[in-house]
């Protein structure tokens, strides 16, 4: 790359294109093919330049678009029209998920949140004022509607996105993608993550049954492939060089968590049980949705989705969470409060984190990150209204600081019961992961135990 003036920058360009067609485009679909890859490879290596340039300020400091081209220039991030991908999946209406009310309003929300995405500016308001989910992890046993909420989430997006006219880009990453050439699987599970997170795009990306798709480092049984994705996804989603602009976020579901590496499993942001129907009214809600309409069964006495509004169910999931679930994470909360009483000061709070910390080592400063995070998630705590999607003059299309500004009016002050219902929410998480990972362990061992015992009983009595 010439940079010494712009013609010659422009003459060095096109001679470089030039000799690539002369090599590579032997017919109409190579030409098209060579240029792509050359324009790539160009804005890739500007942007290299870029970085160890200085005085570049006054250039990226501002965002330009070429109204005609609807073509934006923000510093020397590469920018091409944007396509969103048509999607063929099913889709769920939030009414045909039962149970699982904290994942199914946190997945709800982030939907819309993601729509706050400007970009024009290339940052979405709840990115800069905290509360934005990046990643998350739901993980429940199989068959509570994990994939059903990931139906659920993606639907609503690519409605959200139809009326806005926003390229939506929805993409898996699954099974398929692990494969046995070296390298490759790294490359699959790259191109997924530049896929979603293209600034250009409103992305959502996904991950169901990450312990298939990633391995445990230092698991013998997890294969190089599985090893390649796991790095490439720790590095997407907390790298040095993650940037969270907010137009996108990924989600990776699970019904074995605990085989999932530590590390990747801890970046995940947010957590999202999905136990499913749970109540007598969840059972009798679920089997009325899933029979369908074609019988004259009678309902009996029940009040139909009742137990599934949202607000009240969501308010009495984060209530549940003001004192721990897991037996682990009980031991420590009652040695706490016996020590220090009630947890209403940052001292006292920060005291029950040392204690979780001394009871399970992997409580580090990325947990408290996440509990934070989730804390200010909850601050953010609020529905953008319905009709702010539905009708795009109303929020959408306003200007970066207005749509800011409007956020920050809706913001709820943070308070001690939030911190508590959140740190709770996370170590009963780990420590549920933790538990299970030795408890799965010693339960498969009983078995076989009992299998050997079983076995050499038939065979004495065989012989006998
Ligand atoms: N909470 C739920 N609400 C509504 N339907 C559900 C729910 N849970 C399960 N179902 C029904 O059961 C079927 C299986 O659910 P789903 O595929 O979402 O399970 P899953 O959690 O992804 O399971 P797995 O872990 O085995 O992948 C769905 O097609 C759906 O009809
Ligand atoms: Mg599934």
């Amino acid at each position: 790359m010439l940079t010494d003036n712009a013609q010659l920058a422009l003459h060095g360009a096109l001679w470089e294109l030039d000799q690539d067609i002369a090599v590579f485009a032997k017919d109409e679909p190579l030409l098209v093919a060579t240029v792509l890859a050359y324009a790539e490879q160009l804005m890739e290596k500007v942007k290299l330049r870029a970085a160890s340039a200085p005085r570049l300020e006054a250039f990226t400091g501002a965002n330009y678009r070429v109204g005609a081209d609807d073509f934006p220039i923000s510093g020397f991030e590469p920018a091409r029209k944007a396509r969103g991908s048509a999607l063929v999946m099913t889709f769920r209406k939030p009414s045909e998920v039962v149970g699982n009310h904290i994942a199914k309003y946190q997945a709800m929300r982030l939907a819309k949140m993601l729509m706050a995405y400007d970009f024009m500016r290339r940052l979405n308001p709840f990115a800069e004022l905290g509360g934005f989910i990046f990643t998350f992890m739901g993980d429940g046993k199989p068959g509570t509607g994990k994939t059903t909420l990931i139906q659920m989430m993606a639907g609503l997006l690519n409605d959200y996105c139809k009326v806005a006219n926003y390229p939506f880009r929805y993409a898996n990453l699954s099974i398929d993608n692990v494969d046995s050439y070296q390298g490759k699987s790294g490359q699959n599970a790259k191109a997924f993550i530049n896929n979603v997170m293209d600034p250009a795009v409103i992305g959502f990306g996904t991950v169901d049954d990450i312990d298939q798709v990633a391995g445990k480092r230092g698991d013998r049984q997890s294969s190089a492939g599985q090893q390649e994705i796991t790095a490439v996804l720790m590095e997407a989603f907390a790298g040095a060089n993650t940037v969270v602009r907010g137009n996108c976020t990924f989600g990776m579901f699970s019904n074995y968590p605990e085989n999932v590496d530590d590390a990747l499993r801890q970046r995940a942001g947010a957590r999202f049980l999905v136990d499913g129907p749970q109540s007598r009214e969840d059972y009798i809600d679920i089997l009325a949705l899933l029979l369908g309409k074609n019988h004259s069964i009678p309902l009996g006495e029940h009040e139909l989705y009742a137990a599934q509004e949202i607000k009240r169910a969501v308010a009495a999931s984060f209530e549940g969470h003001s004192v721990p679930h897991e037996d682990g994470l009980k031991a420590v909360w009652a040695e706490v409060e016996a020590r220090v009483g009630p947890l209403d000061t940052l001292a006292k709070l920060g005291t029950y984190l040392k204690a979780i910390q001394e009871a399970d080592e992997r409580f580090t400063g990325r947990a408290i990150k996440n509990i934070t995070d989730a804390v200010k998630v909850r601050a953010m705590d609020f529905e953008l209204p319905d009709e702010w999607m539905e009708v795009p003059e109303l929020f959408l299309f306003k200007g970066y600081d207005e749509k800011k500004a409007m956020i920050s009016d809706l913001r709820r002050p943070i308070t001690v019961e939030m911190v508590v219902q959140e740190i709770n929410r996370y170590a009963d998480s780990e420590f549920r992961y933790a538990d299970k990972s030795d408890e799965v362990a010693i339960e498969n061992m009983v078995r076989d135990f009992g299998r050997q015992e079983e076995a050499k009983r038939r065979y004495l009595e065989g012989k006998g």
